[in-house]
């Protein structure tokens, strides 16, 4: 046991001398994005010596074939025009966070892009991290949510609907509506990567007028105009029959009754029909 924890500070301490004490940045090679939405490409990164505090640090997108076309910087003059007004960071600088948001996304916005920080402390902290940069590919057209639910249901019991998507851009999460009241509960999930998942779940109590009606789910993405939607048909099955509720207990207790008294006739019969004491004490 004590080997084992010694093991792991060491482990521990040659991490912190040997890898973390160094430039270095973590960003997803691949990113999907929506054209004319937003994108968000996770970005987390590390540098040599002590931490400095966001006012002092500097940081850039850039352009992975061109340096000085910069795609983002704080100074928003330095931006090329393709990308002024578009892009944000998202991220912390001073937490180490170099996340950047790109808006209304355009077909050829694909990249590859890369990050540039600059440490106000000395001339020489600078580093562009032109190794790990990322590549967009475009989705042209939005897709339509994934419906899940069971097409048969039952009159009278909740029954459940999922809707979902997937997207890229956590900063103005898509929105799932449903042509259906009920109750309509909605949850945001970082699915890693850089993507993430929405989902609706609509539960509400079919009636005889929701059979063969359509359930629609309709997805409205950040940005773009169009709405795409998910139908399924639903049929209701009838609730079993009140007579059926009712008949099924009576019959149960007129069967068992009849069953106890044809019995206690039959007994009571025997009985009777014999004098012998032995008889009788065994029919007690
Ligand atoms: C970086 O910042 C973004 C936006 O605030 C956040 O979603 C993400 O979780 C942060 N990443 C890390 C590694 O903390």
């Amino acid at each position: 046991m004590k080997g084992q924890l010694l093991l792991h500070l060491l482990f521990q301490v040659f991490w912190v001398f040997v890898f973390a004490d160094v430039w270095k940045v973590k960003v997803e090679h691949e990113m999907k994005a929506l054209v004319s939405s937003c994108v968000v490409l996770p970005c987390s990164f590390q540098y040599p010596g002590t931490r400095q505090p966001s006012a002092r640090t500097r940081g850039i997108w850039h352009k992975k074939d061109k340096w000085d076309d910069y795609v983002y910087s704080e100074d928003k003059t330095l931006i090329v025009d393709n990308f002024k007004g578009r892009t944000r960071l998202v991220g912390r600088l001073g937490a180490l966070n170099c996340s950047l948001e790109i808006d209304e996304v355009k077909g050829h916005d694909n990249g590859p892009f890369c990050f540039r920080v600059e440490l106000q402390t000395s001339e020489k902290d600078k580093y562009s991290f032109v190794d790990n940069c990322v590549h967009i590919n475009m989705i042209e057209q939005a897709s339509q949510p994934e419906l899940h639910s069971d097409q048969a249901v039952q009159e009278g019991h909740p029954a459940i609907f999922r809707c979902s998507v997937r997207h890229t851009c956590p900063s103005y999460q898509p929105t799932l509506t449903w042509n259906h009241n009920g109750h309509n509960m909605m949850s945001f999930k970082d699915i890693g990567h850089g993507n993430w998942e929405v989902e609706s779940i609509l539960t509400f109590t079919p009636t005889k007028d929701d059979d063969h009606s359509d359930i629609t789910c309709t997805v409205s993405y950040h940005g773009v105009r169009d709405k795409f939607a998910a139908i399924r048909p639903i049929f209701v099955k009838a609730e079993q029959t009140d007579v059926n509720h009712i008949l099924i207990p009576v019959f149960c207790v007129l069967g068992a009754a009849l069953l106890a008294g044809g019995l206690c006739f039959f007994i009571g019969k025997r009985c009777n029909a014999t004098t012998a004491p032995t008889a009788r004490y065994s029919c007690e």
